[in-house]
């Protein structure tokens, strides 16, 4: 695999203040790369000076080998960009946008119909091609927004934050438009947003944003093993600091939290989130215990509970996500 982005040391400044402070990283071809970051993380900054949009403070980029201030021409036939806002005609019909962009590129007579017929295809628009997008839903416009960002075929995709503000069903098919452009056209796609979930969904690698740096750069799988294990969750009768204190001693043992009740576990994924977030995890109170390893930490944890004949009254092993990951290194949420 080669590289078809390399960032080097990006800055933008604004008067004094640093929205990107010197960020590097780099993607490779056939990569759905996620940048995750809250509000203000510097996400649109970064895209925004690799894709030309506004020049950088200083440190370059490079796609497909081409400098992007140097061979910025080479560089715009390469690149696709779905903007944050959208950038559309209101006024016009789905297909009169696109005729549009693609005769931006050059794109006329035959193979225009086709690059259009094909784009809207892609984000399942095919059917509304002739409705106006002011008439359209929030999520139908931004479909058309993306579907415009592919008429010249990149082979990089930069989409950020494409599903903001935008219906669950846009947001599927948006998801599978992600994942097929990558599957069955093998292109590349860096794809930025402040959800999670969608990141872990979609990406093979993420690098983490905040305040103008990245703050971690891996594959999702490392990401969350850097938190050194799971959390445990156990239920008990009752619990005072002796207890949790005790339990903190234990082998594979990182940290406990007693968590007064009733208290709501996390969803686990594939579980039944709303019968979750509707039950507390006991009606007691909840020691929650980071692990280093989560399957010893349970053995010591049960056994310990068992020799000093406490009763457990629930139990549950979460694994950790994205969200912790930013949370442990951030001390913050992602969305706050
Ligand atoms: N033109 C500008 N002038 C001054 N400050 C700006 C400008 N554009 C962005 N900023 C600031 O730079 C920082 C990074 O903004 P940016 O839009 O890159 O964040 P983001 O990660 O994309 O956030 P969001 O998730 O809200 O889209 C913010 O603090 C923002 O206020
Ligand atoms: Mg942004």
């Amino acid at each position: 695999m080669s590289a078809i982005l390399e960032v080097d040391r990006l800055v933008k400044k604004y008067g004094d203040y640093e929205a990107v402070k010197g960020v590097s990283f780099s993607v490779e071809e056939g990569e759905v790369f996620g940048l995750l970051g809250p509000n203000g993380a510097g996400k649109t900054t970064t895209i925004s000076m690799v894709t030309g949009v506004i020049e950088p403070t200083s440190g370059t980029a490079r796609i497909g080998g081409y400098d992007i201030l140097e061979q910025p021409n080479h560089v715009k036939r390469i690149n696709g960009l779905v903007p944050q806002e959208l950038a559309l005609y209101p006024t016009l019909s789905a297909r009169a946008n696109l005729n549009f962009f693609g005769r931006i590129y050059g794109l006329r007579g035959k193979e225009l119909k086709e690059r259009v017929d094909d784009v809207l295809h892609v984000v399942s628009l095919a059917e509304r091609a002739d409705g106006t997008v002011e008439d359209f839903s929030g999520g139908m416009k931004r479909r058309v927004n993306i579907a415009a960002g592919l008429i010249h075929q990149p082979r990089l995709l930069f989409l950020d934050e494409p599903t903001v503000g935008v219906d669950p069903q846009s947001r599927n098919h948006i998801f599978e438009s992600v994942l097929r452009l990558n599957r069955e056209r093998g292109m590349s796609i860096i794809y930025t947003s402040h959800y999670m979930e969608e990141v872990e969904l979609l990406c093979n690698r993420v690098a983490i944003i905040d305040q103008g740096n990245i703050i971690a750069l891996d594959t999702i799988r490392n990401l969350i093993a850097m938190l050194g294990g799971g959390v445990i969750q156990v239920g008990v009768p009752q619990a005072d600091q002796a207890l949790v204190d005790r339990i903190a001693a234990l082998p594979a043992v990182t940290a406990v939290e007693l968590i007064a009740p009733p208290v709501a576990p996390p969803p686990v994924e594939g579980a039944d989130v709303e019968a979750q977030e509707r039950e507390p995890l006991a009606a007691g109170p909840v020691i929650k215990v980071l692990a280093e390893h989560s399957q010893q930490a349970v053995v010591n944890v049960i056994g310990f509970l068992n020799e000093e004949n406490i009763a457990l009254t629930a139990l549950q092993i979460l694994e950790p996500n994205l969200e912790s990951v930013f949370l442990h290194l951030t001390g913050k949420k992602l969305r706050e």
